[in-house]
Formats: structure tokens, C-alpha cells, sequence
């Protein structure tokens, strides 16, 4: 990839966040230490995950949080995405497993920053019941209640639209269902548990909330209507089914029926429930074409033939080796439109997920892939959009879901046989960006 990697990076505004993310399925490992999840049940099946591995072990930072959160404070960064697990949180002891991180990191010098929702929901919930959404917000409460003392800034869900698309719609995530789009109410649900869960932060005494989205822009596969149909409905589902209730108060046109509520508008009311920022997840756009009849692919993820579009491949870009395209250009234009879609009723973004899987210690491609779109990210900026935060996905390698651990997005490797962590040249490279912007 031609890069500008040698360059400096343009100064980012003073305050501007820097961070690191991952998420407590990924990472963790002590699975027999908490209950179970719908991802232990799931990649306990055959066939389910690519290299048939589980995340029993991970990077078993459960018990080396403290060698983890050391890595962290070498990197020099601000703070620290993570993930609290409900299973652990609902198993005895559970919480304390947070309250001892929070404490470290703290101790570190790094802000903690928790998501209290990462698709590991506890094996006996299922989101296609309404009352998943309260128990969620039972649930954040009392994480809420322990760690608000030392905790300044929360996330709700992450990325709901993969837990729908992936793990409900096309059963290529826990649970593993292929609902197509009966899987619709799942969406609601998460959409309301989001909107109780803000509340329920708020009443704990808790501040700065946000949620983390993922979007990229979808590129119609050319100019004829049928393509730029399928890439409008692509769009809808990806970008605008759990921004525009949050955002706007409203489901795109036609959804809102779809969805499972005695009363949509007070569901509506909840899951607007105004926000303090608004995390973005980026990472590559999205080609987008009327259906071709036969299945087609989205990174890695076959896409039925049956669906209304067909995703198509993105030419003349480089790749990362899970085959996603390179195109940092994509996070300007995503974050511009954004603005311009959603104007006042935008709160400050925060760039909570970009990076790229590669492999080896020496990852050029991977200082290539995250200079660049640092650049696109300040293109934003200087186009006037409202970005107060950056965190790389990820600290460390980790489970990635259904390809197990076949991918690699960290700065710092993990060998998984000895768990030894040793960082990457992106790591002494972003270590030099965060210095630089000190
Ligand atoms: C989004 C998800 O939030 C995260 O869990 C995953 O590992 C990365 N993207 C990379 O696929």
C-alpha cells in the first residue's frame, strides 16, 4: 500500500482520546469461573467456529489482567475499551473480577471505559424475548452501582447489528439462528435494552454514555436503479436501523412496523433516550448490488441468495489477510454523511473500533492501515465533524468469533500456546504516535 506511514501524523485537538479496545469473550478465557454464554454453547458445536477452537482460554487475561493493564500503560495510552461479561457479572465473584481491573487501570494511569454488552449474553436469556432488554438494564445497574466511583465513561451495546445480522439473521454467530428478517425483533429488543440501560446508568449516578455502532458506507455496484435499490436497503439495514431510533426517535420508513411493540412510540422515547457521544465501529465500506441469484460473500460471511442485494468485491484496493479492503478514504466519507444525515441531533463521535488483521510481528501493513486512516479521521475533523475519540481494535490478538484464531487484529501478539504477549512493531509505532501528540 503507498502510505504516508513515514510522515507525521496532523496534530489531533487537544483532549482528543486515545485508546485501545477488546471485549471480555475475546480475551478472558476462565469460562468454568462464570456461567455460560450463548458463545460457549454455540462454538461447542461442530463446525461452528473456522479452526474449531473455543474461547476457553483466550488470552486468559482473566488471570493476567495485570500483565495486560501493564501493556496499557507502556502504550501509553488514555484509555482502555473493554467488555463486562453478564455471564461472569450473574456468576458469584463475578463483579469483583471488574472492580480489580478497574482498580488496575486506574492505578495506571488509564481510564477503563466498559461496554456492558458484547454478544456473550448468558446462555439462558434469548433476545428475541422483550424481557431480555429489562433484564439487561438489571443488569447494568448493578455493574453501574460498583464501579461508577472510578468509572467516567460507559458503553451500552456493542455493535448490535452484527449480534442481529450475524448471530440471528444469516447463524454464522451465537445463537446461530437463520432467521433472515424474522430476526427483526432482535434488533428492538437491543434497541430498547440500549434505552433502559441508559437510564439505568444515569439513575446509578453514572455520566458520560454512549453505544458503539458499527457503519461503513455502502457503495452501490453501479448507477443502474436496481443496484442503487439494493445498495439503499443495504444502507438502511447496516447505518440507519440502530442510528435512526436512537438518533432520530423513529425507525426508517416501513421497519418500525416490523417490529414487535404494544406501543412503538413509548419504545421509541426509551431508546432516543439522548446520549453523551456516539461511538462509531469502522472498518471498510461496503459494494452493494442488486441479488445475483446465487450466494454471495461480505468479508468472510456468505450473504443467501435469497436476500434483496448481493455484495459484490471491492476492486484495485489492497487487503488485509481476512480479505477485507483497505479503503481509509471510506471512514471521511462515512463520518461526513453522518453529520450531514443526523445534523444537531449528532452527539460528539468517538471512533470506538478500527484496525485490521495481519499476521506476524513485524506488521508495516497494519502501521499502514492505521496511519491512514488517522489521516481520513482528520479529514473529518477538519470538514468540521465533531470526533473526540480514537480506539484501535485491538490490544492483543484475540478469539475473533467464528474464525476463531485464525485472524489477528492486536499490537501485541498472543502465542497461544505459552500466552506469552509480545508486542508488535504497530505497537512501538502507535506508542511513538501517542507521544507525538502529547
Ligand atoms: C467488531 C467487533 O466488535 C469485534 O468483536 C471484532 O473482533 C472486530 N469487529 C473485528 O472483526
Amino acid at each position: 500500500m503507498a502510505t504516508d506511514a513515514g510522515n507525521p501524523l496532523p496534530r489531533f485537538p487537544a483532549g482528543f482520546l486515545w485508546g485501545v479496545s477488546t471485549s471480555a469473550h475475546q480475551i478472558e478465557g476462565a469460562v468454568d469461573e462464570r456461567g455460560p454464554s450463548v458463545w460457549d454453547v454455540f462454538t461447542a458445536e461442530p463446525g461452528r467456529v473456522k479452526d474449531g477452537s473455543t474461547a476457553a482460554v483466550a488470552c486468559d487475561h482473566y488471570h493476567r489482567y495485570p500483565e495486560d493493564v501493564a501493556l496499557l500503560a507502556g502504550l501509553g495510552v488514555d484509555a482502555y475499551r473493554f467488555s463486562v461479561s453478564w455471564p461472569r457479572v450473574s456468576s458469584p465473584g463475578g463483579l469483583d473480577f471488574y472492580d480489580r481491573l478497574v482498580d488496575e487501570l486506574c492505578a495506571a494511569g488509564v481510564r477503563p471505559v466498559p461496554t456492558l454488552f458484547h454478544w456473550d449474553l448468558p446462555a439462558s436469556l434469548d433476545w428475541l424475548e422483550r424481557d431480555t432488554a429489562s433484564r439487561f438494564a438489571d443488569h447494568v445497574s448493578v455493574v453501574a452501582e460498583r464501579l461508577t466511583d472510578r468509572v467516567g465513561k460507559w458503553i451500552t451495546l456493542n455493535e448490535p447489528a452484527e449480534h442481529t445480522l450475524l448471530g440471528h439473521a444469516l447463524g454464522v454467530h451465537a445463537p446461530g439462528r437463520r432467521l433472515l428478517f424474522d430476526a427483526l425483533p432482535v434488533a428492538h429488543h437491543q434497541l430498547l435494552a440500549h434505552g433502559l440501560a441508559v437510564r439505568a446508568l444515569r439513575a446509578a449516578g453514572a455520566a458520560d454514555i454512549g453505544i458503539a455502532n458499527s457503519h461503513g458506507p455502502t457503495w452501490p455496484a453501479s448507477a443502474d436503479p436496481a443496484d442503487t435499490e439494493a445498495a439503499d436497503f443495504y444502507d438502511t439495514l447496516l447505518n440507519r436501523l440502530f442510528a435512526d431510533p436512537i438518533l432520530l426517535g423513529e425507525y426508517p420508513a416501513g421497519l418500525g412496523e416490523l417490529m414487535p411493540a404494544a406501543d412503538l412510540s413509548a419504545d421509541l422515547k426509551v431508546i432516543a433516550e439522548p446520549l453523551d457521544w456516539y461511538g462509531v465501529n469502522y472498518y471498510a465500506p461496503t459494494l452493494v448490488g442488486a441479488p445475483l441469484g446465487t450466494e454471495t460473500e461480505f468479508g468472510g460471511v456468505p450473504v443467501p441468495a435469497e436476500l434483496p442485494f448481493s455484495v459484490r468485491e471491492i476492486a484495485d484496493r489492497p487487503r488485509t489477510d481476512f480479505g477485507w479492503p483497505v479503503v481509509p478514504e471510506g471512514l471521511t466519507e462515512l463520518l461526513c454523511g453522518f453529520r450531514e444525515r443526523y445534523g444537531d441531533r449528532l452527539p460528539p463521535i468517538v471512533i470506538t473500533e478500527n484496525g485490521c488483521s495481519y499476521e506476524g510481528l513485524d506488521d508495516q501493513e497494519r502501521i499502514a492501515y492505521l496511519d491512514a486512516h488517522l489521516r481520513a479521521l482528520h479529514d473529518a475533523l477538519t470538514a468540521g465533524v465533531d470526533v473526540r475519540g480514537y480506539f484501535v481494535w485491538s490490544l492483543m490478538d484475540n478469539f475473533e468469533w467464528a474464525e476463531g484464531y485464525a485472524r489477528r487484529f492486536g499490537l501485541v501478539h498472543v502465542d497461544y500456546e505459552t500466552l506469552e504477549r509480545v508486542p508488535k512493531a504497530s505497537y512501538h509505532w502507535f506508542r511513538e504516535v501517542l507521544r507525538a501528540q502529547r
